[in-house]
């Protein structure tokens, strides 16, 4: 890593969004730390963004003793944390008569406990820097999304949860701001059923899948220093597709 670099965190980086978001950052003199579940993936993208921009870091967000200790051994390998961008999420969508206690569980504990524990995290140190800024991925589908009450309602929490954290961190120099995809383009879109792709691709008024980088994009924005005025916002990254039914 070059002496000069910031340093940012990316869950989820392994692939789909995530990746976008490290390589981008990586290309804005970021040091990149890809924090995901498995490192055959995880150490293949930190290799395609390059030595010396990027490593993997096996971490479980959903775990308590994980998320300790990745900014343990990242405080201790590179100093600082300047970015902690909050991807990593996954879905187990079903309409709610369908849905078990176990899927509803399964999706809260890693989309909002899991980015809690990151944010919890992220602020004690930036408090003490006082510098940072947090970016935490939720979805256009916190405004309702039929089959996805439990994804829904993880991705609202992380809506309560960047307002909050914004209003505690605001004295502190440290910003925290949401992005909102809808449809894009990444393995965990792929897996939907064809027939469901083709509804959400028509629901968008733009009648066209996001791709991770329009996503990134957004996230490199509000990683930068060109929104240091801007805290405790939802961008939306969504073909439009919130500001409500079209024709
Ligand atoms: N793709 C879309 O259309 C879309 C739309 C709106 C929001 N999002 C959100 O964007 C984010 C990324 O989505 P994606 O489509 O790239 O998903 P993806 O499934 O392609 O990638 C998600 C990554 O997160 C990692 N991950 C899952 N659980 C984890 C855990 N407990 N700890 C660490 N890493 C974990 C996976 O290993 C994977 O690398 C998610 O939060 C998702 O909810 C996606």
């Amino acid at each position: 890593m070059a002496d000069h670099a910031k340093v940012a965190i990316v869950t989820g980086g392994a692939q789909g969004i995530g990746e976008a978001i490290a390589v981008r950052l990586a290309s804005e003199r970021f040091f990149v730390i890809i924090a995901d579940l498995t490192a055959e993936i995880g150490n293949a993208a930190a290799t395609r963004i390059g030595a010396g921009r990027a490593a993997f870091y096996q971490c479980d967000i959903s775990d308590v003793n994980d998320v300790r200790k990745l900014f343990e051994h990242v405080i201790g390998t590179y100093g600082h944390i300047d970015v902690v961008v909050n991807n990593a999420g996954i879905i187990r969508d079903h309409m709610i008569w369908k849905m078990t206690p176990e899927e509803f569980d399964a999706v809260i504990r890693v989309n909002l406990r899991g980015t809690w524990l990151m944010c919890r995290e992220a602020a004690m140190l930036m408090k003490s820097q006082k510098s940072g800024a947090i970016i935490n991925i939720t979805s256009r589908a916190w405004l309702g999304n039929m089959g996805q009450t439990n994804y829904s309602a993880s991705k609202a929490g992380i809506v309560g949860l960047t307002r909050s954290l914004a209003l505690e961190l605001g004295t502190h120099n440290v910003r925290v701001n949401a992005v909102a995809p809808g449809l894009i383009d990444t393995p965990l879109a792929r897996a939907l059923p064809e027939e469901v792709q083709q509804k959400l691709i028509n629901a968008q008024p733009t009648k066209s899948m996001g791709q991770p980088e329009d996503v990134a994009e957004v996230v490199a924005f509000l990683a930068s220093d060109r929104c240091r005025f801007m805290t405790g916002q939802v961008l939306y990254v969504d073909g439009g597709k919130s500001i409500g039914a079209g024709l």
